[in-house]
């Protein structure tokens, strides 16, 4: 089965199932079916290099049982390489490490594409983003954090939208094609900011999961933003 090659056409919003009721999950997969999302993120904790616990690879079998939209995991443990084969085998479309716990990022990466997902590389706020330069090429997705990783529901640091430039500007410099995904404290109020800064790819949790209307009004409310509305 081919990789999984996202529509190009408009931002794409990813809504983090970090802040959906975990005792519900399925039901929070389904309320995203058709609502414009187009992919799911799937923080994926160890304990170690984040102090949270989250998902784990039976739980990405659990949701690729329940859905068609991608699965994007995110992994914020330490040693990835580790664990790629098991988390692809479970349905992943696309795994991104941590620069910061990845000494072998290119081989990394290059695995993640072997074994048929997208490949993402993602940088903690404190991370310069040229760490990224001699990796774009193998990437399929820059992953710059404008949160420091671990929980949901915090307010976006505005100083990583500089970075958000730098990873944009680079990857035109190289003429790639690899997305820019901002991750961590994204909705409405703050889409346009970050679309302007050069992310293509925008994740919300509480922005999509907290909205009042439910999850597929979270999602239209940064459509909406993105409008202008
Ligand atoms: C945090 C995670 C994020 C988080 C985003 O470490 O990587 O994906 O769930 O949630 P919000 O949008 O609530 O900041
Ligand atoms: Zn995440």
């Amino acid at each position: 089965m081919p990789r999984w090659s996202p529509c190009r056409d408009a931002v794409r919003i990813a809504p983090s199932l970090l802040a959906a009721d975990f005792g519900k999950l399925a039901d929070a997969v389904h309320a995203l079916e058709g609502s414009g999302a187009e992919r799911l993120h799937v923080d994926v904790m160890d304990g170690v290099f984040v102090p949270n616990f989250t998902f784990g690879v039976d739980t990405v079998s659990a949701l690729r049982r329940e859905t068609q939209l991608p699965l994007e995991l995110h992994l914020m443990i330490i040693e990835p390489e580790r664990h790629l084969k098991r988390f692809a085998g479970a349905g992943a479309d696309g795994i991104t490490v941590h620069y910061e716990v990845s000494p072998h990022l290119h081989r990394t990466l290059t695995t993640i594409r072997d074994l048929n997902c997208r490949a993402g590389a993602a940088i903690n706020p404190s991370t310069p983003a040229l760490v990224l330069d001699d990796v774009l090429e193998v990437c399929d997705l820059a992953l710059v954090m404008t949160i420091n990783p671990g929980f949901g529901g915090q307010q976006l640091i505005p100083h990583t939208l500089h970075k958000v430039h730098q990873v944009r500007d680079e990857i035109a410099r190289q003429g790639l094609t690899t997305e820019v995904e901002v991750d961590g404290g994204v909705d409405a109020s703050n889409a346009r900011a970050c679309v302007d800064a050069g992310a293509d790819v925008l994740v919300s949790g509480t922005g999509v999961f907290r909205h009042g209307g439910g999850p597929a009004a979270g999602v239209a409310s940064i459509e909406a933003a993105l409008q202008g509305g």
